[in-house]
């Protein structure tokens, strides 16, 4: 196990009818907040409405800014920097998923720093300052609601680019899965191969004598497994929710990557997908995560082969660990697809003409790998995204 240090400082609000606290919580920080949203999901669902009346009683001002986009713009984040400028909120208060939350993130960033906000996500500068935020959580996916993360698209040259940083831990997090019952299937299933992709990023690692974090992992990815066939055909399950939302968020939160490095690969290419594609990002994943696994189990055919039995169950095949290995790597690919996923490009009507140029982009056109676990240089890069067409 490597040395590490670990700190999340993230106040988790968990279960029904915590929404309505966020006034109270907020009036702890904040006598006036920048209310940031996405479509029309959360007026849809009421859940705008509750909010900005837990605010009002709190006697807590707003300012709002929706129309965050899935795969969120750089342009609404410098809009929202400009209105944090001259409407001075104490605290972004983000309401949605991933997307509205990395926004709230960058917008937070960019407020306290003198240069262009893109700075961050190209390495130009490291975040140094930010204002506090605080969210309500509306759909279990990209852990963002406890994770230092924020991954912004800058639609000059269609980039999306992440930056980490402990500045931007939320203050706290609200999570109620009862928000989750008005999610659209597709999502719901995004939302799944994220998190087990966040759980299989961490898990492939090289660093050796990690059992307990192996563990903890597997038992995420089973809850998960268990637990989103259910909420898929029950959306008002709220046990099978509050199993699937509290293993997000743990799946993302730093925990479970305590003492080993992860890889992150296929989190980078599938971000090379999006960005030009504008497909969820958890579909993404669900196409490249099987074949990334498929180009490199070579590399550590024991680990793959403990994949394969814990996670999937797969009697071992003691004469051919191969065996093991492939049908542990078929059976991920086929829970996926269960889910209604693509699992291919071609499932997503994207054909290999832009592969080239995706693999250029992800290392810099060959000037830089991806991934710990496996280094991948640009043809290996394009090598996974044929494979998964
Ligand atoms: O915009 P609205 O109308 O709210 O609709 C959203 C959106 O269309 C809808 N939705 C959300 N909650 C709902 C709901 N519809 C009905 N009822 C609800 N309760 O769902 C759609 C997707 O929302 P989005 O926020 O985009 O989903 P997700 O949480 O999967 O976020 C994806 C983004 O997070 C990034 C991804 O790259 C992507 O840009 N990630 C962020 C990470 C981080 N900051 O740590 C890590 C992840 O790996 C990921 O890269
Ligand atoms: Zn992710």
């Amino acid at each position: 196990m490597d040395n590490f240090r670990f700190l999340n400082p993230t106040r988790i609000i968990f279960g029904r009818g915590t929404e309505n606290q966020v006034g109270r919580e907020a009036a702890g920080y904040a006598k006036k907040v920048l209310l940031h949203y996405g479509g029309d999901s959360a007026k849809k669902t009421g859940l705008y409405d509750r909010v900005v009346n837990s605010l009002k009683a709190a006697g807590v001002e707003y300012v709002e800014l929706g129309g965050v986009k899935p795969n969120p713009r750089l342009s609404l984040v410098r809009e929202g920097i400009r209105l944090c400028r001259e409407h001075k909120p104490e605290l972004i208060l983000a309401v949605g998923g991933g997307s509205v939350i990395d926004s709230a993130k960058a917008i937070a960033a960019g407020v306290p720093y003198a240069g262009d906000v893109w700075d961050f996500f190209t390495g130009k500068a490291e975040v140094k300052a930010a204002i506090p935020l605080a969210t309500i959580l509306t759909i279990p996916a990209a852990g963002s609601e406890a994770s230092t993360g924020c991954v912004i698209t800058n639609e000059e040259g269609w980039y999306k680019r992440a930056f980490n940083s402990e500045y931007v831990y939320p203050q706290f997090s609200i999570l109620n899965p009862e928000l989750a019952f008005t999610l659209p299937k597709y999502q719901v299933a995004c939302g799944a191969a994220d998190i087990i992709a966040h759980l299989m990023e961490r898990y492939f690692t090289n660093t050796q004598h990690v059992e307990f974090t192996d563990r903890l992992i597997e038992a995420t990815v089973k809850t998960i497994v268990h637990n989103v066939p259910l909420v898929l055909a029950q959306p008002d399950n709220y046990d099978a929710w509050a199993e699937v939302m509290w293993a997000g968020t743990i799946a993302h939160n730093n925990l479970l990557n305590t003492g080993r490095e992860g890889d992150w690969a296929s989190h980078d290419i599938e971000h090379e997908i999006s960005a030009i594609y504008d497909v969820a990002h958890g579909a993404g994943l669900a196409v490249v995560f099987p074949a990334w696994m498929k180009y490199v189990y070579k590399h550590d055919i024991k680990r793959f082969t403990q994949f394969a039995v814990r996670i999937w169950n797969v009697d071992e095949n003691f004469w051919s660990p191969e065996l093991t290995i492939l049908e542990g790597i078929s059976r991920h690919e086929a829970f996926l697809k269960s889910l209604g996923l693509p699992t291919r490009l071609a499932d997503m009507e994207i054909d290999t003409s832009r592969v080239e140029e995706m693999a250029a982009k992800c290392t810099s056109n060959d000037s830089s790998t991806t991934g710990h676990f496996v280094e991948l240089h640009q043809k290996d890069v394009a090598n996974i995204l044929m494979l998964s067409k």
